[in-house]
């Protein structure tokens, strides 16, 4: 991998951050810094450990100290909602928000990239959103994705270990379809898309014994995963069994940072092989 030159970091540095508790396994300054470097900006985007208790104090000292906003990791992406004075449409779709910025009259505006992030991984691909999508789970990378999806005029459905949780994202996004959790496996004939959004397969993960069966997929299927800690998650390694197209986690993760890095370093940055391999060489 090429050496990245040297970052710059002036007095008038632009600055950004992210607040999360814990924050330390968070990629954002990795791959945030990554691009102020190669594209030799002038800023810094910084790690922000911050208890939940003090997060709407954090949030305002971030804006008296000049930052131009912050992404936002668990436990905060209720909170930083309700502290967004407006809120744009995957916002409000995503019931959360992952990107806060810091407009110059003082208000907040709040976005969620994650969903839209997905969908960007997969056009990057050359895979259209188009057909029937099924989703593992129905916490809130379940919800920004289903109304991404929804939203590029796919029919979704989900299906959850817990089936109220899935019944309540049904109320939350209309159209939004529930399969029970015992029969994924025999309906997934009739998707054109496979999306794991539960914790399942991630490296010390819920169940090490998750092996999930592709032989009902239609040969079409294209089976993506969420999770990028491990590269080849369980789900992904039987999709290669039954020569199915595949899609992991990583790509999801660096397009849904491109709208931060629009906004507040004003320069919109690139998702490619060498940034991908930097990121990767993290974990
Ligand atoms: N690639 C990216 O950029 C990106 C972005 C966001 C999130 N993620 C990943 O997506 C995953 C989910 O994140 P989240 O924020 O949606 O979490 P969350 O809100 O806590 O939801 C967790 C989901 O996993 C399910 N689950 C957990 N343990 C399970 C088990 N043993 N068996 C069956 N289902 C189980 C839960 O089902 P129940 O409702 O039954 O508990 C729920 O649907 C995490 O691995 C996260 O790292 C990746």
């Amino acid at each position: 991998m090429l050496p990245l030159p040297r970052q710059i970091v002036t007095g008038k540095a632009r600055l950004a951050g992210v607040l999360g508790w814990p924050v330390s396994h968070s990629r954002s300054p990795t791959l945030h810094n990554y691009w102020l470097s190669r594209y030799r900006i002038d800023g810094a985007y910084v790690p922000l450990p911050v208890e939940p208790a003090h997060f709407v104090q954090a949030v305002r000292g971030l804006q008296a100290a000049g930052f131009r906003g912050a992404n936002v990791t668990l436990p905060h992406k209720e909170a930083a909602y309700a502290i967004a004075d407006d809120l744009d449409h995957s916002a409000r779709r995503a019931g959360a928000v992952n990107t806060l910025l810091f407009q110059a009259d003082g208000r907040i505006r709040g976005v969620s990239t994650d969903g839209d992030g997905f969908v960007a991984s997969m056009e990057a691909e050359g895979l259209a959103p188009k057909g029937r999508a099924l989703l593992l789970g129905a916490g809130g990378a379940a919800r920004s994705v289903a109304a991404a999806l929804q939203d590029h005029g796919m029919e979704v459905a989900v299906t959850n270990r817990t089936a109220e949780r899935a019944e309540k994202l049904a109320e939350a996004l209309p159209g939004l379809g529930v399969v029970p959790w015992s029969e994924w496996e025999e309906q997934l004939g009739a998707y054109t898309l496979l999306v794991n959004t539960t914790s399942l397969g991630m490296e010390g993960g819920p169940d090490p014994m998750f092996r999930p069966s592709l032989r009902h997929a239609a040969r079409h299927l294209v089976v993506a995963d969420i999770v990028y800690v491990p590269r080849l998650t369980p789900l992904l390694a039987e999709a290669e069994q039954h020569r199915l197209k595949t899609l992991g986690g990583l790509g999801m993760l660096l397009h849904q940072a491109r709208l931060g890095f629009r906004e507040w370093f004003g320069h919109d940055p690139d998702v490619d092989p060498d940034l991908e391999a930097y990121v990767r060489a993290s974990f």
